[in-house]
């Protein structure tokens, strides 16, 4: 969409600032509705075009104003370990609670986007500024513009993968404005289509089945740069569809196509999938939710990985004091 159209479509002046930005398309959601009750098969596309001209302004907006201090501030910190703020601690405290966009937003859209698409809903929040100090991290540690196949993994279910893969990949796409894909390799317990509640459905299965093509089942969603491939069709024999040849295919035509592939995976234990991905991606972030998995059982799962592709571990749902600074080693 061009930024004519956003404009036109918004019913805004170009120099328009955040705050207008935000009455104008708390206008166009409330006129969506109107219109929505009234034939309700023909306004999915005209939401859609609506949150696309929005993001797109918006994303301009924020780049200006989050291009920051804070992410150089943390980046020199430990190599081995990436943090992140707890999503609970900002609703709880509402840190991105302020007069301005993402609160107009997280009014209008709590029905269509889920509550822990904090980077969407509240982008200039804490939380969704240490998604972006994860991103730069990452970035550092892969530290070649090649390896772009990112496992989100952790050591037991519940952690975060899912939540933290759909941030993570709406800052790439949004705030960095890389080509960005997220896709659910959590063949026994898809999630994605869930929080984002539109995902089509087919997905990987399907692709791997050959009942559909990639460009079949990948959904664009939010942002320009972003796109989203589902599970697809439950299988509940993951492993066989992981260890196809053509998964590997998959991968590496994805990793063309897309600047990053970030991947929600299963958890490493119990099941034997992430000793599939492990072998098909470039790096593993493991998230770990605080208070919930010992460190033994955490030291025990990085053993089990090949440590050359783990690039650290995330700590989920933990107490942040923003004046200190906070590592963990594994
Ligand atoms: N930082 C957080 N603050 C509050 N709630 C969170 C946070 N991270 C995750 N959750 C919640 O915890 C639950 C599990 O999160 P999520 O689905 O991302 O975990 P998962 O590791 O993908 O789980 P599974 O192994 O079952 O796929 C969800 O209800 C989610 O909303
Ligand atoms: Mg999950």
């Amino acid at each position: 969409m061009k930024k004519e159209e956003c404009y036109e479509l918004l019913k805004i002046k170009v120099e328009a600032t955040p705050e207008e930005i935000q009455k104008a398309f708390d206008l166009a959601v409330k006129e969506y509705r109107a219109r929505e009750r009234a034939s309700p098969s023909q306004t999915e596309r005209e939401f859609e075009k609506i949150v696309a001209a929005y993001r797109l302004l918006i994303r301009e907006r924020n780049r200006d104003s989050s291009s920051g201090s804070s992410i150089s501030e943390n980046g020199g910190g430990r190599e081995d370990v990436l943090k992140h703020q707890p999503v609970s601690e900002v609703y709880s405290k509402g840190a991105g609670h302020e007069k301005g966009i993402q609160r107009g937003i997280a009014e209008n859209m709590t029905d269509e986007i889920d509550k822990h698409l904090v980077a969407f809903l509240e982008p200039r929040s804490p939380a969704s500024e240490q998604y972006r100090v994860l991103f730069t991290r990452t970035q550092q540690l892969l530290g070649n513009a090649l390896h772009k196949l990112l496992a989100i993994s952790s050591s037991v279910k519940g952690e975060g993968k899912t939540v933290t893969s759909l941030n993570l990949a709406t800052v790439i796409a949004r705030d960095f404005g890389r080509r960005t894909l997220l896709l659910d390799g959590d063949l026994k317990k898809p999630d994605i289509h869930s929080y984002l509640r539109r995902a089509g459905k087919m997905g990987l299965v399907d692709v791997l089945l050959g009942k559909a093509t990639l460009e079949d089942c990948m959904v664009p969603f939010l942002f320009e740069d972003l796109f989203v491939l589902p599970a697809g069709t439950r299988c509940e024999n993951s492993l066989k569809f992981l260890s196809m040849p053509k998964m590997g295919e998959i991968l590496a035509q994805l990793a063309k196509e897309f600047d990053y592939v970030i991947i929600d995976t299963p958890p490493v234990l119990p099941l034997a999938d992430m000793n599939i991905f492990s072998n098909l991606v470039d790096g593993i972030l493991l998230v770990v939710r605080a208070g919930k998995t010992s460190r033994d059982v955490v030291k025990k799962v990085l053993e089990s990985l090949p440590s050359q592709k783990v690039l650290g571990v995330i700590l989920n749902d933990m107490e942040v004091n923003f004046k200190k600074h906070y590592t963990a080693p594994y």
